[in-house]
């Protein structure tokens, strides 16, 4: 059999790909070395509740022509992200509002929390931060930073905000209005059947084959063009050297109880609390369930052969990444696409943008 595309990745980047193809009469095969389709925004039903197996994934977006085309796929429910962070025995809300500096500092008016923090600011006195900590002082004053951001940040990148250059943080947005809602878009949902259905259906007609690793298979398929969304290093056998990620390990549990946390997303911002957040996957879906199920998410160092999830784009793997970019336009009938093959954190709906953007580019 002689196909127009091998697609290398059944996730969001390559079922909008081959979607896109085969409506345009185009024969595709999409592989995948995974049991399941999706990619990481699988889903998979736990006692009828849709558990995100690869991290919490909320749909947001301003780009009218995305959230339509999604919602060909699905319907979207009215989920709208209002994560809270615990603190030893406080808690907050998320991202930093009135809501939150009300309850640090017992005030009402935004008057009143701007000049809180312009005087912390200025007692701090910080011209020209030296490290991540001075930067999200200058920004946001020491008490957010302390109770909200000190901890958090250290397990996330696994070193001390002192010994992290400033540069990573560009922003801390504050918000002096009582709104907990954690996106600025136009648009925010949750599948209500989940992830795994919006790609089952994008993917209808197309032939699938699982558990099929490219690099095992890759001189028994006859395509004109393969689409490449797994890792552009490994593509290259790593002969320029690995490019780097920082990964998560998932900790999921049943539990035995309706309602756990009473929120989807609980972040713990304390750096004597081992793990970033507590994502209780039914209150995505306002799930009623006699149980539930949670993920302790944690943070780790990345190694080969782990899963990669956040590519560390610093000035050393920027140029590595430019490097193997090189080697890719020397090849014919090869396209890099996705987090991995563009190494890039992508939100859904810009994994989707660059899809549609790559099937115009085929047009040409
Ligand atoms: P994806 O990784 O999904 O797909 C690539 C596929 O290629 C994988 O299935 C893999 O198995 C396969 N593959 C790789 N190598 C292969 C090989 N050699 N042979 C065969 N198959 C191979 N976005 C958002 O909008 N809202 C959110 O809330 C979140 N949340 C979030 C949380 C976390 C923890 C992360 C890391 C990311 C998010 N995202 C997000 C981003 C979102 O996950 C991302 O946009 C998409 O999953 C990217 O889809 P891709 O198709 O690019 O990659």
């Amino acid at each position: 059999m002689k196909y127009d595309y091998l697609i290398v990745g059944a996730g969001l980047f390559g079922a909008v790909f081959a979607r896109e193809m085969t409506n345009m009469g185009r024969k595709c095969l999409v592989i995948d070395k995974r049991k399941h389709i999706a990619g990481n925004i699988y889903t998979e039903e736990i006692d009828g509740i849709y558990v995100h197996r690869y991290g919490a994934h909320i749909f947001h977006t301003s780009d009218k022509k995305i959230w339509e085309y999604v919602n060909r796929y699905t319907e979207f429910n009215q989920y709208i992200n209002s994560p809270v962070a615990v603190y030893g025995d406080e808690l907050y809300n998320l991202p930093f509002n009135m809501n939150t500096f009300s309850k640090m500092w017992g005030i009402k008016t935004p008057a009143e929390a701007k000049e809180i923090i312009e005087r912390q600011i200025r007692k701090a006195g910080i011209k020209e931060p030296a490290n991540l900590e001075e930067q999200a002082i200058r920004l946001v004053g020491t008490d957010v930073y302390e109770k909200l951001i000190k901890g958090y940040t250290q397990k996330q990148w696994g070193r001390k905000c002192t010994e992290l250059p400033a540069f990573i943080i560009k922003r801390l947005p504050l918000r002096f209005t009582y709104d907990n809602n954690y996106f600025n878009d136009r648009y925010q949902g949750i599948p209500v059947d989940g992830y795994t259905k919006m790609v089952e259906k994008m993917l209808e007609g197309i032939e699938v084959r699982l558990e099929t690793d490219y690099f095992q298979v890759r001189n028994e398929i006859d395509a004109d063009t393969t689409v490449y969304t797994g890792p552009i290093d490994e593509y290259f056998g790593y002969t320029l050297g690995h490019l780097q990620y920082r990964s998560l390990r998932f900790e999921t549990e049943k539990l035995d109880c309706e309602n756990y946390q009473g929120n989807a997303v609980v972040n713990y911002t304390a750096a004597d609390v081992p793990y970033t957040r507590i994502i209780e996957h039914k209150h995505f879906t306002f799930g009623k369930q006699p149980v539930t199920v949670i993920t302790r998410e944690y943070s780790s160092e990345w190694k080969p052969g782990e899963e990669p999830y956040y590519p560390v784009n610093d000035s050393k793997n920027t140029e590595l990444y430019r490097k193997y970019q090189e080697l890719a336009e020397q090849e014919q009938g090869l396209i890099f696409g996705g987090r991995l093959g563009q190494y890039q954190y992508f939100d859904m709906d810009k994994v989707i943008a660059s899809a549609l953007s790559c099937v115009e580019s085929q047009k040409k």
